[in-house]
Order: C-alpha cells, then structure tokens, then sequence
C-alpha cells in the first residue's frame, strides 16, 4: 500500500482581478502518484508550477478541487484537520524557516512541540530526546535553549528539520528543504535522511530547484510542467515535453554567462 495515494487531483486558483477581470487558471491537473514507503520522490519544475500547492495538498494543508488523497490507506480529501494518527505520520520542512518557526519559542521548546503532542514525552526523556535530535542534524544540545533569531538561516532550517523528523514520520514533504545549507551540512542532513529511510521506510517528497541532488538523492523523479507530471531521469528522458521543460529548467539553474558588456553602459562605473 503507497503512503500517499493522489488520484485525479485538480487545483485552480483565481487569477488577475486588479487591472482585469479574475480568472482561474489551473495550477494542477489531473495528477495522479503514489508515494511508496521508503522511497526518495524528487519533484522538480520551475517557479509557480505548482510544487509547492502540491507538497500542500499531500500534507491535507490545502483541499484539492478535485480528486481524491489517501494517507497510510486513510480518505483524507476534504477534511479540514488530518486525524491525529495520521497527522503524526506527515511531516514537512519548508524553505522558509523564518516563517515556520515562533520567534518566541526556544529551539529546545519547538523540537519539543511534537513530542510532547504525540508521545507525551516530558522531563528527562524529553530533553534527552530534543538533544539527540540537535546533534543529529549537526547543532549542539546547548542550541536548545536559545530563541530563533540567534540562529543562521542554515541552522533554522536544521531546527525546523529536526522538528521534522521528532515524532519518526512514515513520511516528510521536504519544500527546498536543504537549499539554504552550505554544502558541507547538506550533505550531512541528507545522509542523515538516506539512514532514515533505510532503518525506519520513511518516505520523502523531495522538492527541489537543484536537478544534481535529485538525482543523486531521489530513486524516481518526476518534473512538473503546465499543471502535469512527467516522469523524468535527468539523463534519459523520452518524453519530448518535458525534456523541452527540463531544458529550460536547467539553463534557469544555471544560467549562461553574461557577455561582457563595453561601451556607454559602464561608462562611469570604477573598473
Ligand atoms: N493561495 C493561493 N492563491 C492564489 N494563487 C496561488 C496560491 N498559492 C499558489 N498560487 C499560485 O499557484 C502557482 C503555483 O504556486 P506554487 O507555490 O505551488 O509554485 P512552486 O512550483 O512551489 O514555485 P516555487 O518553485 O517558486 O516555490 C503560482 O502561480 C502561485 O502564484
Ligand atoms: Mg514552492
């Protein structure tokens, strides 16, 4: 049975409505996938293309207009709030973890919000617990006690990953996740999922604009282009439309040199 089971999923969202008439336009179309236990799902496409409404929509954040999600064998479509035990089971980290994380909780009191919740955990087991998982994702026990804007950027984002993985998910919807990290701990965080995945079957929904790590980290991937999902290998790709997509996806990436302009435009500017 796939953790995440989505069948014919369509979303639209209005659009315009300032200058000219609001119209929908469809973010997602008709997308079906399963997501297996254990399996590293990479989702790549390009900005506003509807990764990120649909990692939402996995998580039961968001309704889909049309279509049906399953989590773990359970109909969650349209439910406002996920079950408890099914809600335990579905984390996610989002890039931004400024704005996932209170300003007035401490590191220790937000890696601790779901074990609290979900495995009344307190005391002595609970600060064992909260320490390990900072050291799991490379910061110190000592890190617990501190608010989040004494934190980097890269180690927020570890905060919100240990968050992430505290109550031993079936699955974890990773939005950017790791593109805020330098490259030293982002290889250590993946590791650290890759060990995860192999012990416990944790299943992840890897969104990301960096095609290299998909395909190292992922064992299928998918591109999301007009609404739709192609099935891609970033090497052999059969299917035209999204290798023209992929194409395209690459070069933002990593965009071409710019030629060296001469001339009027840089005249004045210090060499
Ligand atoms: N709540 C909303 N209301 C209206 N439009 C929305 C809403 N959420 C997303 N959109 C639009 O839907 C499209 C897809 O957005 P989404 O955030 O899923 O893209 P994305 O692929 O995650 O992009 P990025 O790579 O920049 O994170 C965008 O055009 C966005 O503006
Ligand atoms: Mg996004």
């Amino acid at each position: 049975m796939p953790v995440i089971e989505l069948r014919n999923i369509t979303k639209s969202y209005g659009r315009g409505g300032f200058f000219r008439k609001k119209e929908r336009f469809d973010v997602l179309k008709d997308i079906n996938l399963d997501l297996h236990a254990g399996e590293c799902l990479g989702l790549v496409g390009r900005s506003g293309s509807g990764k990120s409404t649909l990692g939402r929509i996995v998580l039961g954040l968001e309704p889909p207009d049309c279509g049906s999600v399953r989590i773990l064998g359970n109909d969650v479509t349209g439910l406002k709030e996920l079950p408890r035990h099914v809600r335990r089971e579905v984390q996610v980290v989002f890039q931004n973890a400024i704005g996932s994380t209170n300003p007035r909780m401490t590191a220790g009191q937000i890696i601790s919000e779901p074990l609290r919740n979900f495995d009344g955990l307190k005391g002595r087991k609970l600060k064992n617990r909260v320490a390990m998982l900072l050291e799991q994702v490379g910061l110190s026990p000592d890190d617990a006690g501190k608010l989040p804007g004494r934190f980097s950027g890269g180690q927020l984002q570890r905060i919100c990953i240990a968050r992430a993985l505290a109550p031993s998910p079936k699955v974890i919807v990773l939005d950017e996740a790791v593109s805020s990290l330098d490259m030293l701990i982002q290889a250590r965080v993946l590791e650290l999922l890759e060990s995860l995945r192999k012990k416990h079957d944790t299943a992840y929904l890897f969104v990301s604009h960096d095609l290299r790590l998909v395909n190292r980290f992922c064992s299928r991937s998918f591109l999301m282009n007009n609404g739709m999902l192609h099935a891609f290998h970033p090497e052999l790709n059969a299917d035209t439309e999204a290798r023209e997509a992929l194409n395209k996806l690459s070069s933002a990436i990593l965009p071409p040199l710019p030629e060296r302009k001469t001339g009027k435009e840089h005249a004045g500017m210090p060499n």
